[in-house]
């Protein structure tokens, strides 16, 4: 087996690379409009009820509709992943993982189509679209190879006469529910993870981006997955969501989205009801207020650069985005000057033309809170950049830079979603770390320095569960960069890393006595 390596992202400045996503953007086009169903037990199953799937960048074109489960579909989704563990669970770990690796081959032919329907569905720009698919990619690649490792169970000590041995079992029907921003990333890498460790899935994807979902199900049957295995089951948050979370047969729900819903989640999951016979675990990801410091003697571009990929990558709608730019007083004027000469030079549009920087955001409900903070941070600092929004065809908003605000401010404590910086002044380094950890969030946060005892410093006390020093706070790679939060951001699951499948299963020991 080859070792793993993360896959590498398209440079779409090479005329090739272009041609062939514009070919996937016309060819997909093609499919619009086309209904999807639930997919329970390998059964297609059509409903009345429908999600409409829309392009955020415009909202008339219709990228499909999806069939809407109700709560008895979704307690049939139950009981197929129930059956289906009977002997799922039996699968060799081998055999499970090349379900993954044959899914990660076909999705690598199809990377372009895959992309383009993530600019279509998501609005990602080009290179974040990628960016998406390869992290679907080398989730099953990681995935596949760390069951490999796991099998065997860890070793353990045995006493003369005994032999012992310390064995990860599968747990059973896990709930799956995923957001709109990674749609294929995050709910691919969330759904084959508990598949490969043995266990059953019921999938609720984020409603905004059902189709994507849809088809990443069809190709994990194309790699050989067994019916009942994964279910498909898009539904309502509020009725499928809390229903899943709540049934007796479920045993590990992994959720990532907003903290509201998450901590909702954590709550219901850890009541036993009737007929339940063990407690459930939860994985839960949430959200993030995330920090970019510059010291004093750092380089400047690099801070700059730093902190608007950072804010602003896909319109800043990333947990990890750097929403929060602390800035030692000597050189704050510098940067921020910096930062709103790169933000004159970028575009904000359709992300389907590859020259654009910056798409829409997903809805009318995320464009309508991003630009009531915009309005607050209007009172609570200055704002030198951007600041508009435009929602006539699509949810437009220009990259917003908002100057001189307090730590403690609303723009600076809440999670807000959307392409809006708050910078604040530091007096000194220590203040810079003291201000980066003073939010209920802990999820990434980035240093740019010079100074070899600041970055030490800050490894002990940026209380953060992804830290970076001289880059983006956003960005981490599958295998190299394991990524989850502290505090309000999560269980800290680190999705990508070496101890991620072990939380889907079981440990036993067995101790012979010979
Ligand atoms: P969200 O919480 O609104 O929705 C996430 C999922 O939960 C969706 O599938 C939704 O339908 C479902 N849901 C809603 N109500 C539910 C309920 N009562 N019971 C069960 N499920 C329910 O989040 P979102 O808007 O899709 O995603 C954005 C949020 O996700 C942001 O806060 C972002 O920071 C966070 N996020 C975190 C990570 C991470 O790894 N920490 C990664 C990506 C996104
Ligand atoms: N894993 C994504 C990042 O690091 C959210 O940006």
């Amino acid at each position: 087996m080859r070792p793993y390596k993360h896959e590498p992202f398209l440079d779409f400045s090479e005329e090739s690379n272009q041609q062939e996503m514009k070919a996937a953007l016309q060819k997909i086009e093609e499919e619009f409009g086309n209904d999807y169903e639930l997919i329970i037990n390998g059964e297609r199953i059509k409903t009345e009820s429908k999600i409409v799937s829309y392009n955020p960048a415009n909202k008339e074109e219709v990228i499909g509709t999806v069939s809407k489960a109700n709560q008895e579909l979704a307690g049939e989704a139950i009981n197929a992943a129930e059956a289906a563990f009977k002997t799922w669970k039996k699968w060799k770990p081998e055999a499970r993982a090349d379900i993954l690796f044959r899914a990660a081959a076909i999705i690598r032919r199809r990377k372009a189509e895959f992309s383009a329907l993530l600019i279509k569905e998501s609005g990602k720009p080009w290179n974040e679209a990628d960016a998406d698919t390869a992290e679907a990619i080398d989730f099953l690649e990681y995935y596949a190879r760390e069951m490999i490792r796991l099998k065997d169970g860890t070793p353990v000590s045995s006493r003369e006469g005994e032999y012992n041995k310390y064995i990860y079992t599968p747990m059973g029907v896990t709930v799956v529910i995923s957001p709109w921003n990674f749609p294929f990333a995050i709910m691919a890498g969330t759904t084959v993870a508990p598949i490969v460790t043995g266990n059953t899935v019921v999938l609720k994807p984020a409603s905004s981006t059902p189709v994507v979902a849809y088809k990443f199900v069809e190709v994990l049957e194309e790699a050989g997955l067994p019916r009942g295995v994964v279910n498909f089951c898009p539904g309502s948050g509020a009725e499928v969501g809390d229903f899943l979370v709540d049934h007796a047969k479920t045993s590990l729900i992994t959720f990532t989205g907003s903290r509201e819903v998450g901590t909702r989640i954590f709550e219901r999951a850890s009541k036993v009801n009737p007929g339940q016979i063990w407690l459930k675990r939860t994985i839960i990801e949430m959200g993030g207020k995330d920090t970019v410091v510059v010291d004093k003697n750092a380089d400047l571009e690099v801070a700059a650069e730093s902190i608007f990929r950072s804010a602003f990558g896909f319109s800043g709608q990333k947990c990890s985005a750097g929403s929060r730019a602390v800035i030692h007083q000597d050189v704050y004027d510098e940067v921020l000057n910096r930062v709103i000469e790169i933000a004159k030079d970028k575009i904000v549009g359709d992300p389907t033309d590859y020259n654009t920087y910056m798409g829409p955001v997903i809805d009318q409900a995320s464009f309508d809170k991003i630009m009531s903070y915009i309005q607050v941070g209007k009172e609570e600092g200055r704002l030198v950049f951007g600041g508009n929004g435009d929602d006539s065809k699509g949810f437009f908003i220009e990259p917003t830079i908002i100057a001189d605000v307090d730590p403690k401010a609303k723009i600076m404590q809440e999670e807000i979603f959307g392409p809006v910086v708050a910078f604040a002044k530091a007096k000194d380094f220590e203040e810079a770390i003291e201000i980066a950890n003073n939010t209920e969030y802990g999820l990434t946060g980035a240093l740019i320095s010079n100074d070899r005892e600041h970055i030490e410093y800050a490894k002990e006390n940026f209380y953060v569960g992804n830290l970076y020093f001289n880059r983006t706070c956003t960005g981490a790679i599958v295998g190299y960069q394991p990524f989850g939060g502290f505090n309000m951001s999560g269980t800290d699951s680190k999705a990508g890393g070496p101890d991620y499948l072990i939380q889907h299963m079981l440990p036993k020991t067995i101790s012979e006595t010979l």
